[in-house]
């Protein structure tokens, strides 16, 4: 692992950058009043309720709710992780990275794993040469000729063969690397051999293009017929696909996704010009598996063989392919003929009939209904009322969204039953947060709203701070819910400088405050520019009146039950008479 980011790196990129320019870049922006608006990128809509202000460097959605910084932004866009979202972020502002200094341990792991990747392209490189080179291996070069896989995509996918050997690897490179690397079995009493043997290698590489495992197919009918590399510290099965950096390297925003089954599958679809293939590596469709895909385009297909173990695959996918989907995701299903492969039906059928396949693959929703449907009888009650029971926990599964609503509607459709409904999952901004400025302040008034709106300007114009400053408050006396955060929140402006929301937001990401604090920095306080200062003021006046009467109720409360000792005595006298 690489050293942190420093916080202060992630807090100037956030004050470099401009977020209207970042998203602008994205989403078009159209400038009205303050504030720069678009139809929502991540939900679909006629009218723009996606806005971005330059102030708060902040964006909001007033349809679907999405909220944040330009990290935020790009983290959704792109389906990042936050490390990955910054170095983008990063890259759009035209810096580097840097990294905290690295403990000794943490070098020591970087290296390793620098080690390993290394060893992994030394070994696929020892493979390939077998393949090419070895008079052994001809006849695994007379293999994928026989499968009629030609010479520049054997290349273009690294294909290799590892001898039929125990020590071919052992013997010419570290052990206990090997072994981490999951290239070299180690049995219990201390022999190591090599894990692939006497097969064609199919090198698999992340999106970026190193090589982070293997896999292995016997050239005959033996078995087990396709070895994979196992969990290492560089391979996870379940988040890693084949063939997407060869995929991204020839179309780096491919219009669809094909996820097929197998490695061989993926280099034939190529050879016949289908460059938009990825196979799973022997395991189901994961969420991550799709999450990962829909970074790089809006539309999956999936493809199964038409046999019962592939409808069986498909069906099953259903449940990671409903929590991945987001209303500008799309998902279909591609059902092939009886005892057909993607390879094998290529190879009959041709590029365009392969082709015209993927384009007319059935919507995600009809198959989802068909299946779901099956051997139900819709034509009586108790038919829909099943198929209710079974449609709906998937249903619910989906993201809010008009993919969503739709769904439903056609359940309630075919159902007959109209007042179906899911619960609604989306925590709209908070009423209560809300105060108006005409609200008359009494110490019974709610005591968190004027917490909320101080924390909410505060919050939105973290200048205010200053005004705070003047007014020499005794914030230990207060004692009003929701004081804490905005206690906080001083302590962090001033600790960081913080000159905009966005840096505030930053802040409080994964903390138990990052809720609040989205949702106050979404609050629309209905406050003029030149008002803010007053409104704030009277926040402030009225947090203090709300403290004194809180303090004064405590000590009164005390003096009744085990008296006041004489600094009590003098605070008590003090607050009732003051003004
Ligand atoms: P070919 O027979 O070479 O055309 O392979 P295929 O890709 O058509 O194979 P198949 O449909 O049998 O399997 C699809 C995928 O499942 C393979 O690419 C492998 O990833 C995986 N797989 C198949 N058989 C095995 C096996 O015996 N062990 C493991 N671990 N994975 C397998
Ligand atoms: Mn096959």
């Amino acid at each position: 692992m690489s050293g942190r980011i420093p916080r202060d790196f992630i807090d100037d990129l956030l004050v470099r950058v401009d977020i209207v320019d970042l998203i602008d870049s994205h989403t078009p922006l159209k400038k009205t009043g303050t504030n720069h608006v678009a139809c929502c990128p991540f939900h679909t809509e006629k009218t723009p309720s996606f806005s971005v202000n330059r102030n708060k460097q902040f964006f909001h959605c007033f349809g679907c709710g999405v909220s944040g910084n330009a990290i935020s932004f790009l983290m959704m866009l792109n389906n990042l992780d936050f490390v990955e979202a910054v170095e983008d972020l990063a890259a759009f502002a035209g810096v580097e990275v840097p990294r905290e200094a690295n403990s000794q341990q943490a070098i020591e792991k970087k290296d390793d794993l620098n080690n390993l990747y290394l060893l992994m392209d030394q070994a696929a490189d020892f493979y390939v040469q077998q393949l090419r080179n070895s008079d052994e291996g001809k006849k695994a070069v007379e293999y994928l000729k026989a499968r009629s896989i030609n010479g520049d995509c054997a290349n273009e996918f690294l294909l290799g063969y590892a001898p039929n050997e125990w020590k071919a690897l052992a013997n010419s490179f570290d052990h206990n690397a090997l072994i981490k690397a999951g290239l070299l079995v180690n049995k219990d009493d201390g022999q190591v051999y090599d894990r692939f043997r006497n097969r064609i290698i199919f090198p698999i590489r992340d999106k970026r293009g190193r090589i982070i495992g293997f896999g292995g197919r016997v050239l005959d009918d033996s078995l087990p017929k396709y070895l994979n590399s196992p969990e290492t510290p560089l391979f996870h099965k379940g988040n890693e696909v084949y063939g997407l950096y060869e995929l991204l390297k020839k179309n780096s925003k491919p219009a669809q996704i094909l996820i097929v089954e197998g490695y061989m599958d993926v280099i034939s679809l190529s050879q016949f010009g289908i460059n938009y293939a990825v196979a799973a590596l022997g395991t189901a469709t994961s969420l991550a598996h799709l999450n990962l895909l829909f970074r790089f385009s809006t539309e999956i297909v999936l493809c199964f063989d038409g046999d019962k173990a592939g409808r069986n695959a498909a069906w099953k996918a259903m449940e990671a392919v409903f929590l991945s989907l987001k209303d500008n995701r799309s998902c279909r299903i591609m059902m092939l003929p009886q005892n057909h492969d993607p390879d094998s039906l290529i190879r009959e059928e041709g590029l365009s009939s392969f082709t015209l396949r993927v384009k007319t693959a059935q919507a995600l929703s009809d198959y989802f209904f068909e299946q779901i449907s099956e051997n139900l009888n819709l034509s009586e009650m108790e038919g829909r009322a099943q198929l209710v029971g079974k449609a709906k926990p998937y249903i619910e599964k989906l993201p809010e969204g008009i993919f969503r609503e739709m769904m439903l509607d056609r359940l309630k459709a075919i159902s007959g039953i109209p007042t179906l409904n899911t619960p609604n999952k989306t925590t709209k901004p908070n009423n209560l947060y809300i105060e108006k400025k005409t609200t008359k302040i009494s110490n019974h008034s709610a005591p968190a709203k004027s917490a909320s709106t101080a924390t909410a300007l505060l919050l939105q114009n973290p200048r205010l701070i200053h005004n705070i400053n003047q007014k020499e408050f005794n914030w230990d006396e207060l004692d009003i819910r929701g004081i804490d955060l905005f206690k906080n929140l001083q302590q962090v402006i001033l600790n960081k400088n913080a000159i905009n929301t966005a840096v505030l937001i930053e802040h409080y990401r994964n903390t138990a405050d990052e809720k609040s604090v989205k949702t106050l920095a979404t609050l629309d306080l209905y406050v003029s520019e030149n008002n803010i200062d007053t409104i704030f003021a009277d926040a402030l006046n009225s947090l203090l009146k709300q403290g004194k009467y809180a303090t004064i109720a405590k000590l009164e409360t005390k003096a009744q039950n085990q008296g006041l000792d004489i600094q009590e005595q003098q605070l008590l006298i003090k607050l009732l008479t003051d003004k």
